[in-house]
């Protein structure tokens, strides 16, 4: 019997995991496949009971549903219960798992591309959920952790909340009012968006304002991956930076669920290549 893994969210049709883990699927000779499973709100629940069913080996949870699925399931690990939200589901014996992958997939990606981030400063744009896991994963990798957002409550309520939970001192939020060009710049190392700024169709926008300049010894970190070069990898790489698209995260987040759920070493090659070409075909 094959067996299945699935994408719970809701829309779900753009999604590059179907392409990235049935290919890896195919490399490895496993008999398994991954289905895109459309699940608005209010049939979440028979969604996660579907899995409790015995060829279902887990899941991916995606937007709408990373955090709604907490209460569904029997146990959630320490890494997803501080970042507050599931991106992957385990079936083990019979019960419902729930970890996230973001965090650890961010961090490899980020120390594939050369850059260690113990004892550096870094700079995180957003304090949405995707914010959440970045700054959980620099905490943990032992960075000092200065968060903007447009809305600056949420900048500080996300501080308090890593502080709190990590017991860490090295999490702060910039004051209401101080734009971006008013920072010290000198401060950081890495700059991470984690705002929807500059996400397809939208690819005109930048997260960074023009009129600011960014500083040569910064390395620039942009989750958005479709475009694959936004404009602010542009903005980065014109003044001589490294830059970072967020396709490499995407990869290994899903290295690391399809290693949880398999057993085996994720095939990461064939998943980047797979996940790139898809997201050509889907951008048409
Ligand atoms: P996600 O789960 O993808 O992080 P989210 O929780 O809606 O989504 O958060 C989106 C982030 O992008 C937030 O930090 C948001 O800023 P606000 O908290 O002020 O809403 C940020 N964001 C979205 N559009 C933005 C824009 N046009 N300019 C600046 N920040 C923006």
């Amino acid at each position: 019997m094959t067996t299945k893994v699935g994408l719970i969210g809701w829309p779900v049709e753009h999604s590059v995991s179907p392409a990235m883990h049935n290919a890896a699927f195919g490399a490895l000779g496993l008999d398994w496949r991954y289905h895109l499973l459309p699940t608005p709100a209010t049939e979440l629940e028979a969604a996660v009971m579907t899995l409790r069913r015995g060829e279902w080996a887990g899941a991916n949870i995606t937007v709408p549903h990373k955090e709604a699925v907490i209460p569904l399931l029997d146990s959630v690990s320490p890494a997803a219960l501080i970042i507050g939200a599931v991106n992957t589901l385990l079936t083990r014996d019979g019960a419902l798992v729930g970890d996230n992958t973001d965090a650890e997939g961010f961090l490899a990606d980020l120390t594939e591309a050369g850059f260690s981030p113990a004892g550096r400063g870094a700079l995180v744009l957003g304090a949405g959920g995707a914010a959440r896991a970045i700054v959980y994963a620099l905490v943990q990798a032992k960075c000092t952790v200065t968060i903007h957002n447009r809305t600056p409550a949420r900048a500080l309520a996300l501080a308090a909340h890593i502080s709190r939970d990590v017991d860490v001192s090295t999490v702060q939020a910039v004051p209401h009012g101080v734009p971006l060009q008013e920072l010290d710049l000198g401060a950081f190392e890495l700059v991470v968006n984690t705002t929807s700024v500059g996400m397809w169709p939208h690819k005109e926008e930048s997260a960074w304002p023009e009129d600011c300049a960014l500083p040569a010894h910064l390395t620039v970190y942009d989750l958005v991956y479709n475009p694959a070069e936004t404009r602010l990898l542009r903005q980065a790489r014109s003044a001589g930076l490294r830059a970072i698209g967020g396709l490499g995260m995407l990869v290994h987040q899903g290295a690391l669920a399809f290693e949880r759920w398999t057993g085996q070493v994720p095939p990461l090659p064939v998943m980047g290549q797979a996940a790139r070409g898809a997201l050509t075909v889907s951008r048409g």
